[in-house]
């Protein structure tokens, strides 16, 4: 499987969120705020609410319902531009679920079971997974390769995902012996592709933590961010001037990246201003950071959240324009695939 596409394809950006409970601060530093730059950079972006993803675990409907509007808020208040950008919510457009079961029938059950994601999410009880959560990584490559994306901006959890995508278009490449599918590029990039959890370093910051401690929440106010970094674990040690330092204190490092992801800046610089301080001075200086930046935020989605019409609106034009994409990518696919039919995208 080395025989690589050699078209070249436009440059397209494409990446997604699940609507699956609150957004954090890791969502929002290892995801929206890359998005809006890449947008902002001029490239053609594609950004997805993937409900289809969020149902692979129990979602109450009514609960379902509301965090795909929130989350759709929540990219509006990070700066996608629904002009600029597509911005929709993936069950809409029915491409997805066609291509990934075609995807299913490409993707070997041994690369899905490599998938650590899946044994995280499904722990001891793989049994009574649902057959969607370990499918779940087709369904991800589909997203991706119904529109052609090349890039793919994501933060570190996401790579191994991403790599089953390149091996999906490879191997259905080589098996059809055809340059269709583009073998797409993973973006992780920046001081917070992985921020971590405020009680423990080591851990990633998640909106599953069943510590509201853990996490900062985009729909925290500013009382509540700075109460949280106040408390967030560190050591004694002042910080370091510089990043070797920071080796074998993940809190300590994990502050530093929040602020240099926050403040647009490198942990180096970060270091250079702060380095010497103790946390009794650098936490507040966070903190003020922290509540300048998402308050704003904050605000906006709230008033964004007054008028579900319109986000509904946005969604469903959205989904017209990824479907114009997508359609006739997936007809293409058919026909290479040997199905026989006269319907196109
Ligand atoms: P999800 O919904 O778990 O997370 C959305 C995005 O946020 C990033 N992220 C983080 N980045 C840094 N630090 C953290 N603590 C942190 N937590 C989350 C994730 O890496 C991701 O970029 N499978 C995907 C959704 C998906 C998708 C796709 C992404 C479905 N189809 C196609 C890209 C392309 C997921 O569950 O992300």
């Amino acid at each position: 499987m080395s025989d690589a596409p050699t078209k070249t394809f436009p440059k397209r950006i494409f990446s997604g969120i699940q609507p699956s409970g609150g957004l954090t601060l890791g969502n929002y530093l290892g995801a929206l705020k890359r998005f809006a730059q890449a947008q902002d950079a001029g490239i053609e972006t594609i950004y997805c609410m993937v409900d289809l993803h969020a149902i692979t675990v129990w979602q109450e409907p009514s609960k379902l319902r509301h965090a795909t509007r929130e989350l759709a808020a929540g990219f509006l208040a990070s700066g996608i531009d629904p002009k600029r950008s597509i911005l929709f919510n993936q069950s809409q457009v029915p491409a997805h679920a066609e291509l990934a079961w075609i995807f299913n029938c490409v993707a070997r059950m041994g690369w899905l079971r490599r998938m650590t994601q899946f044994k995280d999410k499904a722990g001891k009880h793989a049994e009574e997974a649902s057959v969607g959560l370990f499918a779940y990584p087709n369904l991800m490559a589909a997203d991706i390769l119904a529109y052609h994306a090349t890039h793919v901006p994501v933060g570190e959890d996401q790579k191994q995902h991403l790599e089953l995508t390149r091996d999906i278009a490879i191997k259905f490449n080589h098996d059809f012996g055809v340059d269709f599918f583009p073998v797409v590029e993973p973006v992780i990039e920046g001081a917070a592709t992985r921020v971590m959890s405020l009680r423990d370093g080591t851990k990633k910051m998640s909106k599953s933590d069943p510590s509201d401690q853990s996490r900062i929440n985009l729909t925290d106010d500013a009382d509540a961010i700075a109460a949280k970094i106040r408390k967030a674990r560190t050591d004694p040690e002042p910080l370091p001037e510089t990043l070797e330092g920071l080796e074998g204190r993940a809190e300590a490092r994990n502050l530093v990246n929040i602020y240099a992801a926050l403040a647009d800046m490198t942990p180096e610089a970060v270091l250079a201003e702060h380095g010497g301080q103790g946390f009794g001075v650098f936490k507040p200086a966070l903190a003020d950071l922290a509540v300048a930046k998402l308050s704003p935020l904050n605000a906006e989605m709230r008033r964004l959240m007054q008028d579900v019409a319109e986000i509904d609106r946005i969604l469903g034009e959205g989904a017209d324009r990824a479907d114009a994409i997508a359609a006739p990518i997936v007809a293409k696919t058919r026909d290479i695939v040997g199905m026989v039919g006269s319907r196109r995208g």
